[in-house]
């Protein structure tokens, strides 16, 4: 059986760290479903299409990558597309124990569900959207944070706002 994994996040905007995470999640595996949420506690920079967007424009060349958006909880989604594996990220510590408790959380939701976490790259272990967001907002060069497929499209959003 063709396994397939979910790839969840804001990804507001991607960056070279979430490149580096589906990139190799996509060596791993037979499918990786790339999840972008919809709503969250936080509201969110780009909207949920330039979100998509920007995936495809960082991932869509790989051909096991599918780039979706869900609403709701990831569990629930989840159970809804067949899917029993989460891929994600781990850059820090801190990660660790917010990463550790959404993981059980979601085991408790579905008990299919399993997470399986991938140590980031050394270069993103300090990287993530808002520090991307913060830099480009006060005109700084975000070059070495993002895919260089997107860099004019995320800058240009800030020259617009
Ligand atoms: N490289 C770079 N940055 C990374 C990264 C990586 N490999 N992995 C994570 N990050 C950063 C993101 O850029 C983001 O940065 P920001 O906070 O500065 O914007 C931050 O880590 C958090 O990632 P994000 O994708 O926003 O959220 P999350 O990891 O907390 O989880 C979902 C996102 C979608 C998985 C989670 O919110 C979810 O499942 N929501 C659905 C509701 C639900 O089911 N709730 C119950 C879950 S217990």
């Amino acid at each position: 059986m063709k396994k397939t994994v979910i790839c969840p996040g804001s990804f507001d905007p991607v960056t070279l760290g979430h490149q580096d995470i589906i990139t190799r999640a996509s060596k791993m595996f037979d499918r990786v479903v790339v999840a972008v949420l919809v709503n969250s506690s936080k509201t969110p920079t780009f909207t949920t299409e330039e979100r998509i967007e920007l995936l495809r424009e960082a991932v869509g060349d790989l051909d096991n990558v599918e780039i979706v958006s869900f609403d709701g909880l990831l569990a629930e989604y989840c159970k809804s597309c067949g899917i029993n594996t989460i891929v994600k990220g781990l850059r820090v510590v801190s990660d660790f124990e917010y990463e550790f408790q959404m993981a059980i959380v979601n085991k408790k939701l579905n008990p299919t569900l399993e997470t399986i976490f991938l140590t980031a790259d050394a270069d993103s272990t300090f990287l993530s959207s808002s520090m991307v967001r913060e830099i480009c907002s006060m005109g700084g060069d975000i070059s070495n944070f993002v895919p260089a497929c997107v860099h004019d499209r995320i800058v240009a959003k800030y020259r617009k706002s």
